[in-house]
């Protein structure tokens, strides 16, 4: 199968790891050439890296490299079976390229979007054939986590979801199927982890440090808060907090916080710039619970 993923960042460059592990040719699309670039030595070294440590065979990491085709033409995706999104949490953004993907890829291709929040119904809804689309949601970091959630638009046609589910599984994931509202189960689960944690900051009841402690350490969970923010990225986070408290009508559970909303504005989107609610320079102090 001929997989089209666009968007190369933390998510796209992921996803395009396990379907060229599981055999897929992958055209890898972004419209930053830097991005892109990242991407692909990022991908090499974490094949190379998990075939040194004996988790895949050197021959799979190999061949899996060279079914990696990076590039920064779309009409690459003429003869893509399923091309699946990770550009930016923007409905407008998102519509967009499927109204041109639509005029570049086959009647029958899949559409799918990677969205953490938006409404998966929307974005179909700017498509042409509206029934070959749906939600692919795969978490970070896509090469590690098992879990992926298919979310069929109301759109979708009725047997795609079941394909789509199979696909899933084929590349060693474990689907589970959710209906488009807001947030789906995961990130709908995850906002009062995060919101609440930033609560509880503001209120001034414990420190950063210590409350990703706690949540680690007595609650154990793989990461605080605050890490996994910081590793999600704020200018993602943010934007998906937002839409979820939009997208239940504002409903106070689900209201961001200006605490996170200034980090955004900021640009300090965590790990992947060095500073978020923790500093990532390497010759910050962090601080201790
Ligand atoms: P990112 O910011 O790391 O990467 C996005 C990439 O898309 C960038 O390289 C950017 O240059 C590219 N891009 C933006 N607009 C484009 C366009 N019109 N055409 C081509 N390339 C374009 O973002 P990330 O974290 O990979 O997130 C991508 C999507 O995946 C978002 O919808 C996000 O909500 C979702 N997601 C994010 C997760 C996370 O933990 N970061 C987890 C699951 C889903």
């Amino acid at each position: 199968m001929i997989i089209g993923i666009i968007g190369s960042g933390a998510m796209g460059a992921g996803i395009a790891q396990v379907v060229a592990t599981a055999g897929h040719t992958v055209h890898l699309l972004d419209q930053n050439a830097e991005a892109l670039q990242r991407a692909s030595l990022s991908i090499e070294a974490s094949l190379r890296k998990l075939a040194e440590k004996g988790k895949l065979p050197l021959a799979t990491a190999e061949a899996a490299i060279t079914r990696l085709h990076p590039t920064s033409d779309i009409q690459q995706f003429t003869d893509c079976e399923l091309v699946l999104e990770a550009v930016v949490e923007d409905l407008a953004v998102k519509q967009q390229l499927f109204q041109q993907l639509e005029s570049i890829v086959t009647a029958d291709c899949v559409l799918a979007t990677n969205t953490s929040s938006l409404s998966v119904t929307s974005i179909a809804a700017a498509c042409q054939r509206p029934e070959r689309f749906i939600g692919i949601h795969f978490f970070n970091p896509a090469p590690l986590m098992q879990l992926v959630e298919v979310i069929p638009a109301i759109q979708t046609r009725e047997e795609l979801a079941t394909e789509v589910r199979d696909l899933v599984e084929s590349w060693g994931k474990l689907p589970v199927l959710a209906k488009d509202t807001p947030g789906f189960i995961v990130n709908r689960v995850a906002r009062p982890y995060y919101g609440e944690a930033i609560r509880i900051l503001e209120e001034g009841i414990a420190d950063i440090a210590t409350i990703d402690w706690a949540l680690t350490e007595l609650g154990g969970f793989r990461m605080g808060p605050f890490t996994l923010m910081d590793f999600i990225g704020h200018d993602v986070n943010y934007r998906v907090t937002e839409s979820v408290f939009t997208a239940f009508f504002y409903d106070p559970r689900y209201k961001p916080s200006f605490t996170q909303k200034r980090l955004f504005e900021a640009g300090y989107y965590g790990r992947k710039v060095g500073h978020g609610f923790y500093n990532y320079a390497p010759e910050a102090i962090q601080p201790e619970p």
